[in-house]
């Protein structure tokens, strides 16, 4: 087995183990008004929208997890029977195994052959060439193309990536030959205003927050003898705070809040806060690998059912509505907002973009 194989399947089987954390997403900070009287029907909630074009029947995307193994295959499979079930979005994991390695595209492509007419993004790392970014792409006939950038992981694996000089020219590389937009996606870490404006400048429109309170990739590859031995494990910008950061850029992008959304209440106020998409992995996985794709199907209604009762408890009827309730910031992720000059008051008045 090459060592980028057992690299996933190790990824796969710690992150089966693992538990969020330790530090949260912030989105317990963060709270909706009841509305008593919101007078809406459960059957008028219509939580469809389009993006790049497609129609989606949920604001959700399945993350990023896998591909190039054969688990890895029967889990994009499975992942993407259900975003065809769905209509969700669905990424898969990084590519870059397939591209080394052409006898294990199948395990990406199934994802495209299962889901034709689906909103599928590709997915590659942030110094992958433009030409394999292009291949990868190319691969699944991706709607986007993720880039994810995850450099506190690699710095905490033993054969890790150490030089990231000219990542940002790479990404201006990307943008200028794909066919495709490119999400900005970091795995757990979260981005900073200062971060996104950079790539912003290099071309970038779409952004995935992925910011800490989920799967910590310090955690894992200290699991995997990683070199920061539990000290860095509360590393990162939590997800609300990323979400915040990014919302508040005042850039015309859209953004998708990962990272640690674990609730459907997690779904509706990343919604209300400004976000177009929102992303979930680990417990997707998790659910499917320990209980079967049953368990994940009834998780998955579970969640559209309780999203939209969450709607309706807002009175909101759909998702520009979302967008107007008042949300009361509070507590670390209120001081967190405050001291880096975003006023969580601007998301409690009602009536507030
Ligand atoms: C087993 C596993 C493998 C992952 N592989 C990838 C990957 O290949 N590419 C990527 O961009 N993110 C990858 N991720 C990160 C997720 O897409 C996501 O950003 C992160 O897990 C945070 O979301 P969560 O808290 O909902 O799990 C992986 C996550 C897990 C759990």
């Amino acid at each position: 087995m090459t060592s980028r194989k057992r690299r996933k399947d190790e990824h796969i089987s710690i992150a089966l183990t693992s538990v969020d954390g330790p530090s949260s997403s912030g989105f317990e900070d963060i709270y909706f008004i009841n509305d008593s009287v919101s007078e809406l029907n459960f059957e008028e909630i219509e939580l469809s929208l389009d993006f790049l074009h497609k129609r989606l029947q949920y604001p959700l995307v399945i993350n990023a997890l896998t591909g190039g193994t054969n688990r890895g295959r029967l889990i994009n499979e499975n992942l993407a029977i259900l975003a065809n079930k769905y209509k969700i979005a669905m990424a898969v994991g990084s590519q870059t195994i397939a591209l080394e390695d052409p006898g294990l595209r199948d395990s990406f492509t199934a994802v495209r052959d299962i889901n034709p007419e689906g909103l599928v993004f590709a997915n590659v790392g942030m110094t992958v060439s433009y030409e394999r970014a292009l291949q990868a792409v190319e691969m699944i006939a991706a709607d986007a193309l993720q880039v994810h950038f995850n450099i506190p992981q690699e710095l905490a694996m033993v054969d890790g990536d150490r030089n990231f000089r000219g990542v940002i020219n790479n990404i201006e590389n990307i943008v200028k030959h794909c066919p495709v937009p490119i999400i900005a996606k970091e795995v757990g870490f979260g981005f900073s205003s200062e971060s996104i404006i950079k790539l912003y400048h290099a071309g970038v429109r779409i952004f995935d927050v992925g910011g800490k309170g989920g799967t910590n990739f310090i955690v894992i590859e200290d699991k995997r003898d990683g070199l920061f031995d539990g000290e860095l494990d509360d590393w990162g910008i939590p997800s609300a705070v990323s979400l915040a950061e990014a919302v508040s850029c005042s850039l015309p992008i859209q953004t998708i809040a990962s990272g640690g959304i674990r609730t459907a209440c997690d779904v509706a106020k990343a919604l209300s806060m400004g976000s177009d998409l929102v992303g979930m992995a680990g417990p997707l996985l998790r659910s499917m690998l320990e209980h079967g794709v049953n368990d994940l199907d009834k998780k998955l209604e579970t969640l559209i059912y309780r999203l939209k009762s969450v709607f309706i408890m807002t009175g909101a009827k759909n998702i520009r509505e979302i967008r107007q309730k008042p949300l009361i910031i509070i507590k670390e992720t209120a001081d967190w907002l405050r001291v880096r000059g975003i006023e969580p008051e601007k998301w409690s008045r009602a009536n507030r973009i």
